[in-house]
């Protein structure tokens, strides 16, 4: 991380990069605190790339492959942006090992429910809340955790409950669940360029103070989701 400067954060994703939007517009306000820098996008059809051209930030789209030689097209693309984080924001393919290695402990990802319940191989998108509903569960939620090398099996940094209601499809729910993302995430972003939060020599999650208590989240008589700043 440049000594003083922002946390250079680099994103990836593969759809409509609406968690991306939400750390573009949460650090255009905070340039000081956290930069930007880059997106990989797996396709050129993700929408996250018009969202960077908008935002004026770099993006590039890798070869469709897992293999070491992506690995190294990737940490060059990352290294070029001088980037300290890593953010997965519905990044729908591995990350490459070498990747994860060169940046453990930088590298963070979002799931849209409580891992480890509904994570891994096959639960993305709308199939994780199908199967939440389809569970019974009446409380699903959103973790923000480091990325080792399994699909949603790292180090959890902070999760936020989302009630499953009634009458609710994959769709409504998905709805619900994304908007405490959109707070979740720069919040988590945010408490990492702090030095609030991060990951020790034997992949524990450390923090400073409770950036992160459940009083600084309010759910208000609508059930919409309200996060106070850090020092509400
Ligand atoms: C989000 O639900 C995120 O939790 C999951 O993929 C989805 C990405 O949505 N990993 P968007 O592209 O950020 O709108």
């Amino acid at each position: 991380m440049a000594e003083g400067g922002p946390m250079r954060v680099a994103v990836m994703a593969s759809g409509g990069g609406s968690n991306f939007q939400a750390l573009l517009d949460r650090f255009a306000s905070d340039a000081d605190r956290a930069r930007i820098v880059g997106l990989v996008a797996s396709r050129e059809t993700a929408g996250a790339i018009e969202r960077a051209k908008r935002a004026g930030v770099p993006f590039t789209v890798p070869r469709a492959s897992t293999s070491d030689d992506d690995a190294e097209s990737l940490v060059a693309a990352f290294e070029s942006w001088e980037t300290d984080l890593i953010v997965l924001a519905g990044y729908l393919r591995l990350l490459p090992p070498g990747v994860v290695r060169r940046f453990f402990g930088r590298v963070i990802n979002i799931h849209p429910a409580l891992l480890p319940a509904f994570g891994g191989k096959g639960m993305y998108g709308k199939h994780v809340h199908e199967a939440v509903i389809e569970s019974g569960a009446r409380v699903t939620g959103v973790t923000v955790h480091f990325v080792d090398e399994a699909y949603d099996r790292g180090p959890i940094i902070a999760q936020w409950p989302v009630p499953v209601r009634e009458d609710d499809d994959a769709t409504r729910l998905a709805a619900r669940v994304l908007e405490v993302e959109h707070a979740l995430l720069p919040a988590v972003v945010d408490a990492l360029a702090r030095g609030a939060v991060w990951l020790d020599d034997v992949r524990r999650v450390r923090w400073t103070e409770a950036w992160f208590a459940a009083d600084r989240f309010q759910i208000g008589e609508t059930g919409r989701f309200g996060f106070l700043d850090a020092d509400g």
